[in-house]
């Protein structure tokens, strides 16, 4: 379930190169200080040439084969130094408090787990495994002992696994994480360890700085994650989930006031869900993204034919042009709604680029109808086209939503028709020129779309009040695209 990256300009790449570059050698530098300050000076010029050449790897490997691999890259950056400082930090301060504390106790209290654990939690389980392999040998640099650096590789894959098992779409996975994987794993692998060389009287000591590195280690995740989310505006399939609790005051709201923009939104997620899913997308952003697309149109939901039930068209009397402005209007709307409900941009995305730079053709057509003068470019949403193959799917997935909502029959060869019609429509716009999506994955996406319609629509003509209820949609088909 990766998202798909944009392009970029050459001029931004460069510029990312040189900050790439630069960051690279600054982190470096502070960790070959590190090593002249805290170890041997002579180590110093060869761990700053041993990190360039680490992080450079790293961060190739992220651009390949992940999305957002700037992203990603600091915040595994992030978290690597943040687990180095607090090892010092703590190593210092019970060093300062004069605690008489044997060496293992300071080394087993640390939470080396905190890297791997943030970065499981906000991200694929992988990124999360390079570092664990590199903390656990940072661990054997520093403390010279393979068993320190043993506990922190268990403790780091504990923690992936953890994650992995119970969700990453719960907060409470933190926490499930930390007290029922890495404690009692921590404590077996003390107990195994104990049987070779550690006297029991140092068991129970280890045992209370494993229990301290699980209550620091549970502090600092808990408090940081939503603070890295934040800073580095991440949207975590956590964040995601939040956002399409349809409970929400934004979805009550849409389903009083808009009802069938509501009903719409609720479909368009549905099959975008779906379609996602088939061709290896973000499922989950698509259906986000997907109830959150048409949020524009609760300024003025009676001027939507979905919301046209038992009240007089509004439309009526008025020049097409200005109908098509409003319809147009509720990109605009929705964009700036989503920025006041605080939603990432790449919610905010779907509500720009769902429509593209299409033309709201019923205006369109009735204007020319009336023999007006027509600029065409008044009738076109402003766009931009989707830029992602999650846009490109809600894209797909509303029009065909709406165009078989308002067919007569609904039967599964005029769902066929009017899928395929309202693709090769969109494709034949270039709609799809710069979404990172082929023409495969549009056929699949296609048919998953004819199958969920004809799973939904088919049957539900045989209801009366359907019957009416469409009936009445039928005198203004397809109005708002
Ligand atoms: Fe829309
Ligand atoms: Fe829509």
């Amino acid at each position: 379930m990766s998202k798909p990256r944009r392009g970029k300009l050459p001029r931004e790449r460069e510029k990312g190169q040189l900050f790439f570059w630069l960051e690279i050698i600054l982190v470096s530098s502070a960790f070959s200080l590190v090593v002249y300050f805290g170890f041997e000076p002579k180590y110093s010029p060869f761990s700053f040439v041993y990190f360039i050449g680490l992080l450079y790897f790293i961060r190739k490997f992220l651009k390949e084969s992940t999305d957002e691999p700037i992203k990603k890259f600091n915040i595994l950056l992030f978290t690597f130094v943040g687990t180095l400082l607090w090892f010092f930090l703590q190593k210092a301060l019970i060093e300062k408090l004069n605690i008489r504390m044997t060496t293992d106790f300071v080394y087993f209290s640390i939470p080396y787990a905190f890297s791997p654990l943030v970065l499981a939690f906000l991200f694929e389980p992988i990124i999360s495994l390079y570092l664990t392999i590199i903390i656990s040998l940072g661990v054997l640099g520093i403390t010279g002992n393979p068993a320190f650096s043993l506990f922190s590789f268990i403790t780091g894959l504990s923690s992936i696994y953890g994650v992995v098992h119970y969700s990453r779409m719960k907060r409470g996975s933190i926490y499930r994480t930390i007290f029922l994987v890495i404690l009692p794993i921590s404590i077996v692998f003390l107990l195994l360890i104990n049987l070779f060389s550690y006297s029991s009287k140092d068991l129970a000591i280890n045992g209370l700085a494993i229990f301290i590195n699980v209550i620091i280690l549970a502090f600092l995740a808990s408090f940081l994650i939503p603070v890295l989310e934040y800073v580095f505006k991440i949207v975590s399939p956590l964040r995601l989930v939040e956002l399409s609790n349809t409970n929400l005051e934004i979805f009550k709201k849409m389903a009083l006031e808009a009802p069938g923009t509501f009903h719409h939104s609720l479909m368009v997620a549905t099959i975008s869900e779906r379609a996602a899913d088939a061709i290896g997308a973000n499922s989950l952003l698509a259906r986000v993204g997907a109830l959150y697309h048409d949020i524009g149109k609760l300024k003025m939901p009676q001027y939507f034919t979905e919301n046209q039930v038992n009240i007089p068209n509004p439309h009526a009397g008025k020049p097409p042009s200005l109908s098509s402005l409003i319809i147009i209007n509720h990109v605009k709307e929705g964009i700036e709604m989503g920025r006041n409900l605080g939603l990432p941009q790449e919610i905010i995305d779907f509500i720009a680029q769902h429509h593209g730079t299409t033309l709201v053709k019923f205006f369109y057509l009735k204007a020319k109808e009336m023999k007006m003068e027509v600029d065409e470019s008044a009738f076109r949403y402003p766009g931009p086209r989707p830029r992602t193959k999650e846009t490109a799917i809600v894209m797909i997935a509303d029009g065909c939503e709406a165009a078989v909502n308002s067919l007569e029959d609904q039967d599964e060869e005029r769902i066929r028709e009017t899928v395929d019609g309202v693709i090769k429509y969109l494709m034949g716009e270039g709609q799809f020129d710069e979404a990172p999506i082929t023409f495969k994955e549009i056929r699949i996406v296609k048919g998953e779309v004819i199958k969920i319609l004809s799973a939904i629509y088919h049957k539900r003509i045989e209801y009366p009040e359907e019957e009416i209820r469409n009936g009445s949609k039928q005198t203004e088909k397809n109005k708002d695209r």
